[in-house]
């Protein structure tokens, strides 16, 4: 990631004028304080609607409303200066025609300002894709294991496991590329099949549990920050996020019960004043100290 311009914040162009430059870095983020530490890192940002399992509990994607990726979507921009924020299009919000798609892309674009969306679909999603990007909306498409198929698919298996499927996923790609996406997003396939693609397509793909070979790569943040109790095969935990909540909960809980937390330097002074003295209005000379809760 280059550093030259950091006021200036990443446009999908940008994200496509990589391929074949440097290598693309992104993850997912679904509130501000995570998309602020990202930021300084990442290309882009995905606020997937993986939320929906890592955040909300829920077993798939498919049960995930539009108002929540609105929602979370508004958090990261906030929260990201200079990254591409893209907002995942859930399911049932863009499958039933284009126009139907542009309506609930152009809803998500002006509530949350974010500078993209994504939709799953290979060849089937393709005239959306044109649809939409010749009316201001610029798409990053998903192929591979697509999440919000799981029910046809009956479960999040790789794709592309036999010689005999890859026709089929190459096409896929190919029609979302020339149907004006300016990334597309591999899901969960061998790693030659996504070699393959990435160097057939002229657009940036963006791997995950696609192999090296692609031109980028995501993953979701909270899988690899070690926070998630379960995760695929193709995560590799960069942090143990998840134990050092549980350490930090735990200590305090012991505190709590032993008594000895709050110590006197968590407490407020009584204020010292004469008798009858009323304090003057409070001014704020230099930024508050707030308290932490
Ligand atoms: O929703 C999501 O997090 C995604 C990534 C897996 C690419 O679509």
């Amino acid at each position: 990631m280059s550093l030259q311009n950091p006021s200036k914040r990443l446009m999908a162009p940008d994200i496509t004028a990589k391929k074949g430059v440097e290598a693309i870095v992104s993850l997912t983020s679904y509130h501000a304080h995570t998309a602020a530490i990202a930021d300084k890192y990442c290309d882009f940002l995905l606020v997937g609607d993986s939320l929906g399992m890592v955040m909300h509990g829920y077993d798939t994607t498919v049960p995930v409303p539009l108002e929540l990726m609105i929602m979370h979507g508004k958090a990261v921009v906030r929260g990201a200066k200079r990254a591409l924020v893209v907002i995942d299009m859930p399911f049932g919000t863009y499958e039933e025609s284009p126009s139907v798609a542009f309506r609930n892309a152009a809803r998500v674009m002006k509530e949350t300002d974010c500078g993209a969306v994504k939709i799953e679909g290979g060849r089937r999603m393709a005239e959306t894709i044109h649809f939409l990007v010749d009316r201001g909306v610029p798409v990053m498409a998903h192929i591979g294991l697509t999440p919000q198929s799981i029910n046809v698919i009956g479960g999040f298996k790789a794709q592309g496991r036999e010689q005999a499927q890859w026709a089929a996923i190459e096409e896929d790609a190919r029609r979302v590329a020339e149907a004006g996406a300016f990334a597309v997003v591999l899901e969960a396939m061998t790693e030659p099949l996504a070699a393959k693609i990435t160097a057939a397509i002229a657009i940036p793909t963006i791997g995950i549990g696609a192999g090296a070979g692609c031109d980028g790569q995501i993953l979701v943040m909270e899988d690899m920050l070690g926070l998630s109790p379960r995760v695929p095969k193709f995560v590799k935990e960069f942090g143990k996020i998840g134990a050092a909540i549980e350490g930090a909960i735990r200590g305090y809980a012991e505190e709590v019960r032993a008594g000895t937390f709050p110590a006197s330097e968590h407490t407020y002074a009584v204020r010292e004043t004469a008798p009858g003295v009323v304090h003057p209005p409070h001014r704020v000379t230099k930024k508050p100290k707030i308290p932490s809760t």
